[in-house]
């Protein structure tokens, strides 16, 4: 399988580069792009020429995908920056909305499946239950908006498609409120976390072995033509919900955070008793968020038989691995 992985970099972008590796050749760009000679796998066209994935020059993504060929793309890219979104909307709607459309017109030109990730910011919140895939969206922010709008494009242009919605992602690689919490706890020795937005933290390492297994599921194995039925044939392509199990508040979030680090001997000068709720009124921000995003993963479950662990589980693993980050990193320093 030859698969074009863009957003080299980002958390879950990381994550992807060990499971993706394992169902073939795996080309990654990042905003500068490579050079043909970077590209796996035989390519007839000219050489010396370069490959680009800087998703503010969508016609370049175009180009780029017709010439390699792919039979999967991967979009991890995005502007995730949720607040900076309310006053760059242009830059946010070309990022979120144009590149991923301009992405699905070429991936259906080439017959490849695009996998593209959104966001459960395009429900406003107002929901007492979890989101399924078919509640209508209701986006209250810039960047929620623009993801939104972006799903409608990859919809609309690639007959192969599969959209992703995630939620309050964290890892080792890249920025995310659980680094953000555990830098705070060496440094503070008091903090308050919002109590009244609920959602359920997703670890990029859960979502990229959920991506890969679902890829392997829809391209490589044959199951759809083993189906009796030829109504069952047709690949489940379409829109999940991918998220952990259970939900938090942001402020139980750092509670969890800080006591599991302690436990793990990474704790700082903050107790998790020392974290005091506030409501989101008393930290004013320039996107509004949902109150309650938590997402319903049962299609996904249906569909190709994955189990969403609980996200309490997911902390102390993103915990010890940046304690194993933090070790080597002093160790190069002696
Ligand atoms: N983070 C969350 O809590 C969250 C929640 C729900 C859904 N999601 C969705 O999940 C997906 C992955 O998010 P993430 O948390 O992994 O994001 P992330 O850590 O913020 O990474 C974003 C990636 O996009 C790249 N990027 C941004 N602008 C670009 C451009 N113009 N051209 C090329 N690359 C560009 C960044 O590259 P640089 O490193 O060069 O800046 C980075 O690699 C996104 O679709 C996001 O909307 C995220």
């Amino acid at each position: 399988m030859k698969i074009l992985r863009l957003g080299k970099n980002g958390q879950v972008g990381w994550d992807l580069q060990c499971t993706l590796a394992s169902l073939g050749s795996v080309l990654v760009l990042d905003r500068h792009g490579a050079t043909m000679a970077d590209v796996p796998w035989g390519i007839k066209s000219a050489a010396g020429k370069r490959v680009h994935g800087d998703l503010t020059k969508p016609e370049q993504i175009v180009d780029t995908i017709l010439r390699l060929q792919p039979d999967v793309v991967v979009n991890a890219a995005a502007y995730t920056a949720v607040d900076r979104a309310e006053s760059e909307p242009e830059l946010a709607r070309l990022v979120n909305t144009q590149a991923p459309a301009a992405m699905a017109s070429a991936c259906d030109q080439v017959d490849a499946l695009l996998v593209h990730y959104s966001t459960d910011y395009v429900f406003d919140g107002a929901s007492a239950n979890p989101y399924s895939e078919d509640d209508k969206p209701s986006p209250k922010s810039v960047y929620g908006q623009t993801k939104l709008e972006g799903e409608e494009a990859v919809r609309v242009f690639a007959k192969k498609h599969l959209i992703l919605r995630t939620a309050w992602v964290f890892g080792s690689h890249g920025g995310n409120f659980l680094k953000t919490v555990l830098r705070l706890s060496q440094e503070r020795s008091s903090l308050r976390g919002v109590d009244d937005q609920i959602g359920t933290p997703t670890s990029a390492s859960y979502i990229a072995e959920t991506t890969a297994s679902v890829i392997a599921q829809l391209v490589t194995e044959n199951r759809y033509e083993s189906l009796a039925s030829p109504s069952l044939r047709d690949p489940d392509y379409g829109t999940y919900h991918l998220s952990c199990a259970g939900r938090t508040s942001w402020f139980n979030y750092a509670c969890y955070v800080v006591q599991t680090a302690r436990l793990l001997g990474m704790g700082g000068k903050l107790r998790p008793e020392a974290i005091e709720p506030i409501a989101s009124t008393a930290y004013p921000t320039a996107a509004a968020r949902p109150t309650m995003s938590v997402l319903d993963t049962s299609k996904l479950q249906k569909t190709f038989g994955i189990w969403s662990p609980m996200w309490e589980l997911e902390v102390p693993k993103v915990l010890l691995q940046l304690r194993a980050q933090q070790k080597a990193e002093k160790a190069v320093l002696q």
